[in-house]
């Protein structure tokens, strides 16, 4: 099973970012824990970080060959980006959803999730475990489908 982990704006800045919201951790960091649990589960992933939609929807786009199942931490583009949605509605590669902190604690413009409804799932509000249990869900859509 093969895992793609993608990751949107700004979260490049993980460590040093609004630590009190998104924690010490950086993006690498996590993808150092996330590529440990993939190890025990005997998952591949892959890991990528880009600022640019385009380049979020490209990424998309090609998971059609050999990704089972992607893990989107849309970031800020998850209220805004059409885009995102229709490359993930287009693929039909199952995605799952994940935030570091709980979105809806927060302001209201980060209550409305554009790509919520073409995901399987959401995890919201865990910090770097939100990553280890978008693993985790993955997993369990992979055994399902099996
Ligand atoms: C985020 C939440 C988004 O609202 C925000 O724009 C981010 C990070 C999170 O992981 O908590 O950049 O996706």
């Amino acid at each position: 099973m093969k895992v793609l982990f993608l990751n949107g704006p700004n979260l490049n800045l993980l460590g040093t970012r609004e630590p009190g919201v998104y924690g010490r951790d950086t993006l690498a960091d996590i993808e150092a824990q996330v590529r440990e649990r993939a190890a025990e589960l005997g998952v591949e992933i892959d890991f990528r970080q880009s600022n640019a939609e385009g380049q979020l929807v490209d990424w998309l786009q090609a998971a059609r060959e050999g990704i089972d199942c992607v893990v989107l931490n849309a970031a800020a583009y998850t209220h805004t980006s059409v885009a995102l949605r229709d490359a993930i509605a287009a693929t039909g590669v199952p995605t799952i959803e994940i935030h570091l902190s709980n979105v809806h604690a927060r302001e209201s413009f980060r209550h409305r999730s554009l790509i919520a409804p073409v995901c399987r799932g959401i995890i919201a509000g865990f910090g770097k475990d939100s990553y280890r249990l978008g693993l985790e869900a993955a997993v369990r859509l992979g055994q399902a489908s099996a």
